[in-house]
This record gives structure tokens, sequence and C-alpha cells, in this order.
């Protein structure tokens, strides 16, 4: 059998292949680089950014868990200025097209942020699922009404296709879904960690600092399989799948509930071949099983 296509179009952007990276576990890129050509994944989506530095949240923010791990990172990062002057010119040698992945407190800071990015990346990935702030992040994305005024206006101000980022920690994921698309979403990603917490018996004290943190690793899966597979019986946008991701099989698994592409994320601080091996497998199963297109396998779950 001669190669199968492996590229994928999202929100008009066509991607060489469906692999992606899972924001805030990869950097900016630059690490890992030192590893692998850029230029075999997808697209490549960076840590959040914000329109002014943020320190984070205070240490201990990384706690291990039996199948993943909690971070409450606070959304650090050095802002979206300096990211374009010291960051961009690097992972733009790299055939890959780049997301930029944005934060902030409040709607105000999410425009600020998408005007100084926007035409200078591919896409942009509005975040309001993080677990790990006070303010923004998941206390936009747990609302739907709230889902779809920060949506509308920053697609208001972006000229680059927006991906909104769901949060798992919601009882009906398909109606926060639909606001995101009546809001004008251009592509979906989900989903983000799961809040969680862990305690130091010894010490009976929280083990992060921040109390509670956002799971992720091989434990949220199944969970993050559910949604994509409801995601995608509630709207019709692309929807980028991730959640526990390690092998081709997950990453399989989340195209046949209905993503149209997928994120490695914690599975690269195990093995930094992740990302690679994962698009490598989805490849060798296509030619495997005859299928001569990636798209093909999108959406073929079939219920019991
Ligand atoms: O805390 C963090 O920086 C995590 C961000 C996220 O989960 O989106």
């Amino acid at each position: 059998m001669t190669k199968p296509n492996m590229s994928v179009e999202i929100a008009g952007v066509k991607w060489n292949n469906p692999v992606t990276t899972a924001s805030g576990t990869f950097g900016f890129g630059k690490e890992y680089a030192e590893y692998f050509d850029l230029g075999e994944l997808g697209a490549v989506c960076l840590k959040s950014l914000s329109a002014v530095p943020r320190l984070g949240n205070p240490s201990p923010r990384i706690a291990e868990t039996n199948y993943g791990i909690l971070n409450s990172v606070g959304l650090q990062n050095p802002g979206a200025e300096y990211f374009l002057e010291n960051e961009l010119e690097e992972i733009r040698k790299y055939d890959t097209k780049i997301i930029a992945n944005i934060c902030g407190s409040t709607v105000e800071d999410y425009i600020a942020v998408t005007k100084i990015l926007q035409d200078k990346v591919d896409m942009l990935e509005l975040n309001i699922s993080c677990p790990n702030v006070k303010e923004g992040g998941m206390a936009f994305g747990t609302n739907k009404d709230m889902v779809y005024d920060i949506t509308s206006r920053v697609k208001e101000a972006a000229k680059v296709p927006l991906i909104v980022k769901l949060s798992p920690n919601v009882t009906d994921i398909a109606e926060i879904a639909a606001s995101a698309e009546s809001g004008g979403a251009d592509a979906l990603s989900l989903i983000n960690t799961l809040l969680g917490m862990r305690i130091d018996i010894k010490t009976r004290r929280p083990i992060l600092k921040n109390n509670m943190g956002g799971l992720s690793g091989p434990a949220v899966k199944p969970v993050a399989v559910r949604m994509v597979y409801q995601v995608r019986q509630a709207v019709k946008l692309p929807i980028i799948g991730m959640g526990g991701i390690s092998t081709s099989d997950d990453a399989i698994e989340f195209m046949m509930a209905g993503a149209n592409a997928v994120a490695v994320g914690t599975a690269g601080f195990v093995d930094p071949y992740a990302w690679v091996n994962v698009k490598n497998g989805i490849e060798q199963f296509l030619i495997e099983n005859n299928i001569s297109d990636v798209n093909d396998i999108v959406g073929t779950v079939e219920l019991n």
C-alpha cells in the first residue's frame, strides 16, 4: 500500500499530520527540538501566554499520582511580547503549525493578548479551562453564558482561527461545547486537566502549595474519550482530543470517538519521543488496516 494520507484540516489550517502538543507540556518547543525535528508534528501548541508576564503559583506545584500528575503551575509565562521577541523565530524554522494558547484574568486581558499575537501565529487556543487560577481560566469555562461571551468577544478581535479549550470540570460538556460553537469558535480542544488533590499523611497538608491542582496523564483518558464522544455528537466543529494519550492506540481511540486531531502532553515527560511515536504509530495502524486516509477513522466508533 502507498503511504496513507496523514494530513488533516483544522478550521481551514492544514496540518501535515493530526498530532500536536498539549499546551503547558512542551514549553515553547526549544527543549524538544534537541530530540526531534518539530516538523514531525502537525502543530505545536505552546505554553499559555498572557499580555503581561505571570509568576505562577508558589511551589510545590507538581505532585505525582499513580497514573498521572497534578500540577498547579498557575499559568506562569514570560508574556506575549517576550515570546515574540525571543522564542517565535526559533519555532518558525520548522515545518509545523504554531498554536498560541492564550490566558488572562479578565476578558480584556484575553483580548489584549489576542491582539499582540494574532497574526504572528497560525492559530490561537483560548484557555478558559485552567483550574489553577482564581480569576480567568476555568472560572470562564464552566459557565455556558460566560463561554459564549468570552468566545464571541475574543473571536471578534482574532484574525486567525480560534480554538476553545474546554474544561472537564463540568456536568454537561456538550452544553459548554455548543456555547463555544455559538460564540464563534472555529475548533474545540478537550480536555484540560481534572481538578484533584493529594495529601501528605505525615504532615496532614496538601502536597501542592495551592492545595489543589489539575490531574493529567493516563488516569484521565477514559473521561476524556467519553467527553470527546459527547462533544462530537453536539457540535460540527473540528475537535482536538487530548487527555492521557501515551500511545498511538490511545490516539486512535480519541479519533474514533470523534477527534479530528490529537494532542499528547504528560506522556512527553516520560518519553520525549512520545509525540513522534504516536504519529508514527497512527500511520502504521492505517497501513496495517489498509486505510488510505487518517480522516477516515474519525468518529467511526459504533455503539453497542
Ligand atoms: O496552571 C497552569 O499553568 C495550567 C494551565 C492549564 O491547565 O491550562
